[in-house]
């Protein structure tokens, strides 16, 4: 476990482009923490270090967002933001197609939504919030 307290916008993505340069392909990463504590900004933090092609909306009301990579081992970056279903819904998003694909890097907000479909091996980011900043703590 890591932690970091992260005074803005600008450090979210200094820590996010961290992360983001020890990813390989076929990694799952899990976003937790309440509403509005920084989830979301990280990811588009990792979207941007990767070469993702905006704009990089939250994908709130669509359930996913999928990027289409020019990079050898990442093909397809998924964003999910599962607040909104549970897990009899996984199926018709297809998630099972994208966790076999080992090209894939899947970035899940709210993963206690869908927990029983979350394989084990994914690593967590957890935030919370502070009114000068938000505390990260990386598995
Ligand atoms: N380190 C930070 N310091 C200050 N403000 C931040 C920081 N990171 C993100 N924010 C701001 O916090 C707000 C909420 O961020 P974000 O949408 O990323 O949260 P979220 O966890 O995805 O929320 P939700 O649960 O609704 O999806 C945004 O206005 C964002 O700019
Ligand atoms: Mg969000």
């Amino acid at each position: 476990m890591k932690n970091y307290f992260l005074k803005n916008i600008e450090e979210m993505y200094d820590l996010a482009g961290k992360v983001a340069s020890n990813i390989t392909g076929g990694e799952i990463y899990t976003f937790t923490g309440d509403l509005g504590t920084g989830k979301t900004t990280f990811v588009q933090g990792i979207l941007k270090s990767l070469g993702a092609i905006g704009p990089f909306t939250s994908p709130t009301f669509t359930i996913v967002n999928q990027y289409d990579l020019n990079n050898k081992n990442i093909k397809t970056i998924y964003h999910i933001d599962a607040y909104r279903i549970s897990s009899q819904d996984t199926d018709s998003i297809g998630f099972s197609d994208m966790i076999n694909d080992s090209n894939s890097l899947i970035l899940i907000e709210w993963p206690e939504q869908i927990q029983s479909s979350i394989p084990e091996y994914s690593k967590n980011i957890s935030f919370s919030w502070h009114e000068r900043g938000r505390f990260v703590m990386l598995q």
